[in-house]
């Protein structure tokens, strides 16, 4: 049977006190609104509708390729926002599950979501929808069972979802609530729709109320309750965002280390959801990898790094590293104090040492760059040792140049390499030089004022 999503996020997040729509702050550089998305993903969803505002162009951005959108045209209530959703095109007609969920729900998983799917299947349900139980139910709308008000733990079947404005004071005591993540059969969510209404304390149209009116029409409603109650928690205001971001980064820590990741401080170490550790991977404090970054097996990245779509090989050591798309091969060093930014290469058993900024550049199998370089818009070979303190004069102020070295050149200290420049193989750089011209293999070249001492002269000009 097919499974469509939908996920809410037209709502205004007014709670968040910003300019920005509330499902754009991002957790572990991920958007909120992609949270839920993904797991919808993982949980094989993959035809999923979006529901965003009339200002939602921001938000049909963050998830295209992923979702496709449909606009609710004014903020009257959840039920309303299902209407714009089910109206779409994508689900014009559209028969089987439809699991719906909310926007700010980043700790939702897919394991839960195929739970809802599987039991709304078996169970031949109208609707399925998680609950969670809390002390402090305040605030979230309430489970309604037959045996509410009778039994300790009610387990009887649900008869409706009031929300707390709505809510008696016997209704509010009941501790059972609504996740807002359900699992509806199609065609029974469109009728439910055309019978919901705004007659409740806040004037909205409720999604939750689908509840009570498909069972007043014989269906079937099944509440699934789920252990882990975090797993409901929404993001309102930027305390509970704070909460969630430590709650995904326990969970995503939890996984790695489980799958053989060593970490010394897990609190202070940030791993974005795509990010993939190999075995034996060791972070020290203070570490922030996030996008597409991956490490290999038995590299150690840290103390102090941040790492942002950077590709680490095997056996490196990324000790107090920036990397912004850079790729580090195996062996490869680099800090403390590197900075790398997008394009720079470290090939096999590379170094980039300290207080060395590389960009667009390669340096080549066992070469190094060890100590206050700038290497930009180059290509170093194999085997070179680049000097303390030499860079590449790469800009002149309105284009970039390139500089090549070639194999087994040694560039002597604080050599200024005025590209574009080529310097061959096997070359021997003097310390201090500037290099404006091409240099042949093999080559000895000094570029710098012939040195001078004039013997005496100290004594001789004290008189
Ligand atoms: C909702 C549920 C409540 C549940 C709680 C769980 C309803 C009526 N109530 O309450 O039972 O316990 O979530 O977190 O559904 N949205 C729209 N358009 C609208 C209004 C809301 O797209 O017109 C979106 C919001 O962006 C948000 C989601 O729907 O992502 C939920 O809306 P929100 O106002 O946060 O509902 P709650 O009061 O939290
Ligand atoms: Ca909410």
């Amino acid at each position: 049977m097919e499974t469509a999503g939908i996920v809410l996020a037209a709502g205004a997040g007014t709670r968040m006190k910003s300019k920005h729509p509330k499902v754009l702050f991002e957790i572990l550089g991920r958007p909120l609104v992609m949270w839920p998305v993904s797991a919808l993903k993982a949980a094989g969803v993959d035809d999923i509708t979006v529901v965003v505002g009339p200002d939602g162009d921001e938000i049909a951005n963050a998830v295209d390729g992923f979702a496709s959108t449909a606009v609710q045209q004014e903020k009257l209530g959840t039920g309303d926002a299902v209407k714009a959703a089910i109206a779409a095109p994508a689900l014009r007609g559209f028969q089987g599950n439809v699991v719906l969920v909310y926007g700010d729900c980043p700790l939702l998983t897919d394991a839960t979501i195929r739970r809802l799917i599987d039991t709304r299947i078996q169970e031949d349900a109208a609707c399925v929808v998680l609950t969670f139980r809390l002390e402090e139910p305040f605030g979230y709308g309430r489970i309604i069972r037959e045996d509410s008000f009778d039994a300790d733990i009610p387990t009887g079947d649900v008869v409706a979802i009031v929300e707390q404005k709505d809510a008696d004071e016997r209704q509010a005591r009941v501790r059972e609530c609504n996740s807002g993540f359900y699992c509806f059969d199609a065609q029974a969510l469109r009728e439910a729709l055309a019978k919901i209404t705004n007659d409740n304390a806040q004037g909205e149209y409720y999604i939750t109320d689908a509840v009570a009116l498909l069972r007043e029409t014989g269906r079937k409603v099944v509440a699934l309750e789920t252990e882990d109650p975090e797993e409901c928690a929404g993001v309102n205001s930027r305390v509970q965002l704070a909460e969630a971001t430590r709650a995904l980064q326990r969970r995503i820590n939890r996984a790695h280390m489980e799958a053989g990741v060593t970490m010394l401080s897990p609190d202070l170490a940030w791993i974005g959801p795509e990010v993939a550790l190999e075995r034996d991977v060791t972070l020290l404090q203070n570490v922030t990898l996030m996008g597409a970054t991956s490490v290999g097996e038995d590299s150690i990245i840290g103390p102090d790094a941040r790492l942002f779509d950077t590709v680490v090989g095997k056996g490196c050591t990324v000790d107090e590293t920036i990397a912004y798309e850079a790729r580090i091969d195996d062996g490869a060093t680099t800090g403390p104090r590197a900075y790398l930014r997008p394009g720079a290469h470290l090939c096999e058993g590379a170094k980039a040492g300290t207080h060395v900024e590389i960009k667009k550049s390669t340096v080549g199998v066992g070469s190094k760059v060890p100590h206050l370089s700038y290497i930009g818009d180059a290509t170093i070979g194999a085997g070179v040792n680049i000097g303390a303190g030499s860079i590449t004069c790469n800009y002149d102020g309105a284009r970039k140049h390139a500089t090549h070295i070639g194999d087994g050149t040694f560039v002597g200290s604080d050599t200024m390499m005025v590209a574009p420049v080529n310097i061959g193989e096997d070359v021997v750089v003097g310390a201090g030089s500037v290099i404006t011209t091409d240099i042949p293999d093999e080559a000895l070249v000094i570029a710098r004022a012939r040195e001078r001492v004039i013997e005496h002269w100290v004594p001789e000009h004290r008189k």
